[in-house]
């Protein structure tokens, strides 16, 4: 790799895409922040997305949106980003917390106490808005009596910090408002992180609307060929799901080639061979959405790259299907 690759690849990363559901999301975190400042009514939203939908970036996003300060009397943690840890106990996202709280001995006390110093140090470091993403760690967690206690400590906690806040996490989240009562009464907002119904325009010309506010930032001019937009736009949507992540994955794939062959532009059969080397390596000839005898449909079966993350089996589901 040389220097001139890196920068191009910098160049290509180095900004946020406003794509329509994530400029909804975060419009809509902003709302829930203002309405806070401005009457002290905390409202709860629950933001969902597959894979690489972007659910983490919007979490970055609203960090920089409202920066941490440090005075010289305290710290000042406007947005406190939690990742749920993957084991997902009560400690264990408490210890999280408090770490991100700036709290010295994070691991230290019972779990009450350890509560008790989250509550306290949110309301001293003048938290706002706290967004925990990978929710869906507290489900995968598996047994039901595990995710309802879990679920019942963070109502408790919203409730005694009381400040807006988000979770973050896959489709399969839902069900864990499903089991809590509670939570799915503060959760009543909810968002979905991909491309929805828009009367004017399909999934598929959004998916090409992402990828052409890509190109300008390319190192040499895509060029489509005799391709027609439309089908441009199927062949897109067919190989990135509409998932930001893998619209990147497959033009940095391209940005690869252009500096390893000394390519002038990028073409289709770029992008072809972009698929198989940056998003799925079977993904050849009827698998390959750029391919000339490419099947023509989502590459969502068991064992491609789209299958819904709530058919993927988890090994924890598998232990229990063994069990029962
Ligand atoms: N708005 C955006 N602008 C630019 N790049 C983005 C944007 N959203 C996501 N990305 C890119 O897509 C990649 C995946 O995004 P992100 O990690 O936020 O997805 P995710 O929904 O959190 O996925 P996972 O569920 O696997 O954690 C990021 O590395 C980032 O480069
Ligand atoms: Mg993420």
């Amino acid at each position: 790799m040389n220097v001139a690759e890196f920068e191009a690849l910098r160049v290509f990363t180095s900004e946020y895409l406003q794509f329509p559901p994530f400029v909804a999301a975060f419009n809509e975190i902003e709302r829930l922040v203002q309405l806070y400042r401005q009457t002290g009514i905390a409202q709860h939203l629950l933001v969902t997305g597959e894979s690489g939908s972007g659910k983490t970036t919007l979490c970055k996003a609203m960090v920089e949106r409202y920066p941490h300060a440090s005075l010289p009397e305290r710290d000042v943690i406007p947005v406190l980003f939690v990742p749920m840890p993957s084991t997902a106990t009560i400690a264990s996202v408490a210890e999280a917390m408090l770490a991100r709280l700036g709290d010295p001995a994070p691991t230290t006390g019972t779990t009450s106490a350890k509560t008790a110093r989250v509550a306290r140090l949110a309301r001293a470091c003048a938290v706002e808005l706290i967004l925990f993403d990978e929710a869906n760690h507290i489900q995968d967690r598996g047994q039901l009596p595990t995710q309802y206690m879990v679920g019942d400590w963070l109502k408790s906690l919203m409730d005694d910090v009381q400040v807006p806040t988000v979770l973050l996490g896959l489709p399969r989240v839902e069900n864990l408002l499903r089991v809590n009562e509670q939570l799915r009464r503060r959760f009543m907002l909810r968002l979905h992180l991909e491309f929805g119904k828009d009367p004017d325009h399909t999934i598929e010309t959004q998916c090409l609307r992402l990828f052409t506010s890509l190109t300008p930032s390319l190192p040499v001019p895509f060029n489509k060929g005799g391709t027609t937009w439309s089908e441009l736009a199927y062949r897109l949507h067919a190989a990135t799901d509409g998932r930001v992540s893998y619209v990147k994955s497959l033009l940095i794939g391209a940005i690869r080639q252009v500096f390893e062959q000394d390519l002038q532009e990028i073409t289709l059969a770029v992008l072809e061979a972009a698929f198989t080397s940056a998003i799925w390596p079977q993904g050849v000839g009827a698998l390959n959405p750029f391919c000339a005898n490419f099947d023509f449909r989502r590459l969502d079966r068991a064992g491609e790259p789209f299958q819904p993350s709530d058919e993927v089996v988890r090994p924890s589901s598998r232990r229990r299907a063994h069990a029962a």
